[in-house]
């Protein structure tokens, strides 16, 4: 089988679980995090106790929901979602309406936001964590960070020796003029991925 049938035949059971709202068993279709046909639709397969330590940093800072940037087909976002319930929204944002709108594009599992630039400040909702799962434009992320009024964001991506790259990485961001500093982290699963949560600095 070719690597083209072998993506299909895994969005079949992607659709198949989210048509079911069956979070867990899409969970279950990549267990170890090392199927590379996953990458695809979501670089980061997230673990229950990942899920949870989300939904703590939510709770502990009070925040009402998550606003994802570069959210891609919102796989992760859906997962989230139905594991916080409707209580905190998760919201996604992209780029590119053109493309994503394509017959090339992934099945969409939430909608998307289509932000024009520069972003205004009261888009990016300051009672909101801002999240960045394998982000990979420095310069947009530092756009994002000044336009963001709230002071919590999380950065998911790889940590030393993971082997993949991302902008911002989870422990060197950079976040430009305004400062933040690292509050805590989890790794997803063994993957030498990280969920790394960041607090504003107040002056
Ligand atoms: C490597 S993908 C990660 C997708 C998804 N978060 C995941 O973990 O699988 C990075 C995504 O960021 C999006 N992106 C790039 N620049 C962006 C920007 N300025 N605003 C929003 N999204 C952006 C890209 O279109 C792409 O879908």
């Amino acid at each position: 089988m070719d690597i083209e049938q072998l993506e299909e035949i895994f969005k079949q059971e992607i659709l198949t679980c989210y048509k079911n709202n069956d979070w867990r068993e899409l969970l279950n279709l990549n267990p170890q995090s090392n199927n590379k046909i996953a990458y695809k639709f979501l670089w980061v397969w997230p673990s229950v106790d990942n899920l949870e330590f989300i939904a703590r940093k939510l709770k502990q800072f009070s925040k009402k929901g998550i606003i994802s940037i570069g959210c891609g087909c919102g796989l992760f976002e859906w997962i989230l979602q139905q594991y916080l319930g409707s209580e905190f929204p998760v919201h996604g944002y992209e780029v590119n309406e053109t493309w994503w709108k394509s017959r090339y594009s992934n099945p969409l599992f939430i909608t998307h936001h289509y932000p024009s630039f520069p972003i205004d400040s009261k888009e990016l909702k300051q009672d909101h964590i801002l999240l960045f799962c394998y982000f990979n434009d420095g310069d947009a992320f530092k756009h994002y960070i000044d336009s963001f009024t709230g002071n919590v964001i999380i950065i998911i991506g790889p940590g030393d020796g993971r082997g993949t790259h991302t902008n911002p990485e989870p422990f060197r961001p950079r976040f430009g003029r305004i400062q933040y500093d690292l509050h805590s982290y989890q790794e997803v699963k063994n993957t030498k991925d990280y969920i790394a949560v960041y607090i504003k600095v107040e002056y």
